[in-house]
């Protein structure tokens, strides 16, 4: 794994949006692999200031994201679909036909996974995967279990992780308590994966993902398994190490 220090968030979003915008150019088409969350924000950022000034074209890049909750709507505002929209789609020109995304409102949740499993299959996999890494070293929602899921599957959420994505929400009890993720089998299929990590209290799971055992303790410790992953840490995040 190409592990990489950095002193903020500015110099990681720059990084980060350098590889998008190498995938794009050598693929236009390229099938994108997305995160919510706060880690890729300032990366959307940085790539929304590089559309906005021709620098980098989305118009033909499709995109899958990793997850959704139960429940929501893509116009709830709490919902991943709605984040996407507002934070890079909207931004960057993404055609809403190109757009990929789990339905956390699907009548039948085995079937709204399977169906997620074989459309990405049939792009060909992500060419690029973005992830975030949560605390407790999950990644997209695959929460720490004995067992790992190889494809898409729902999830009942640990109370760290509806802890920690509690300020996205009025209040604890409005955090959806499942969701639909992409396994890790789904993940690991990516043809190169980008994961980014900054601040504190990523420190102890980033030590996990890159010293600890392999195990479904630490989900992201199966990126290790893959042939190409490049990791972006602030100095907080990589302490540990
Ligand atoms: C988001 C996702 C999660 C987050 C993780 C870190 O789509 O799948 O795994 O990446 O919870 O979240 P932040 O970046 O908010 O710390």
């Amino acid at each position: 794994m190409d592990v990489r220090s950095f002193k903020s968030a500015e110099e990681i979003a720059v990084a980060a949006a350098d590889i998008f915008c190498d995938v794009l150019q050598k693929k236009p088409n390229a099938v994108l692999g997305l995160a919510t969350g706060s880690s890729p924000i300032p990366g959307y950022t940085e790539l929304a200031r590089r559309a906005a000034a021709g620098l980098v074209d989305f118009s033909a890049a499709r995109t899958f994201n990793l997850d959704e909750y139960c429940g929501l709507s893509l116009k709830n505002n709490r919902s991943y679909r709605y984040f996407m929209q507002h934070e890079l789609f909207d931004k960057v020109g993404i055609r809403n036909e190109n757009v990929h995304f789990l339905d956390g409102l699907a009548e039948d949740f085995d079937a709204e996974c399977a169906r997620y499993e074989a459309e990405l299959a049939a792009f060909g996999g992500a060419d690029l995967q973005l992830l975030g890494i949560g605390r407790n070293g999950h990644i997209g929602f695959n929460e720490p279990a004995k067992k790992m899921h190889a494809g898409c599957f729902r999830v009942d959420l640990t109370d760290d992780t509806i802890q920690a994505n509690q300020r996205f929400f009025d209040c604890k009890g409005d955090v959806p308590r499942c969701a639909l993720t992409m396994g890790i089998g789904t993940i690991l299929t990516a043809k190169k994966i980008l994961l980014i990590a900054a601040g504190e209290d990523k420190a102890a799971a980033v030590y996990g993902m890159l010293r600890g055992e392999i195990s479904g303790q630490c989900p992201a410790s199966f990126l290790r398994t893959h042939g190409n992953v490049l990791i972006l840490l602030d100095e907080s995040a990589a302490r540990l190490l």
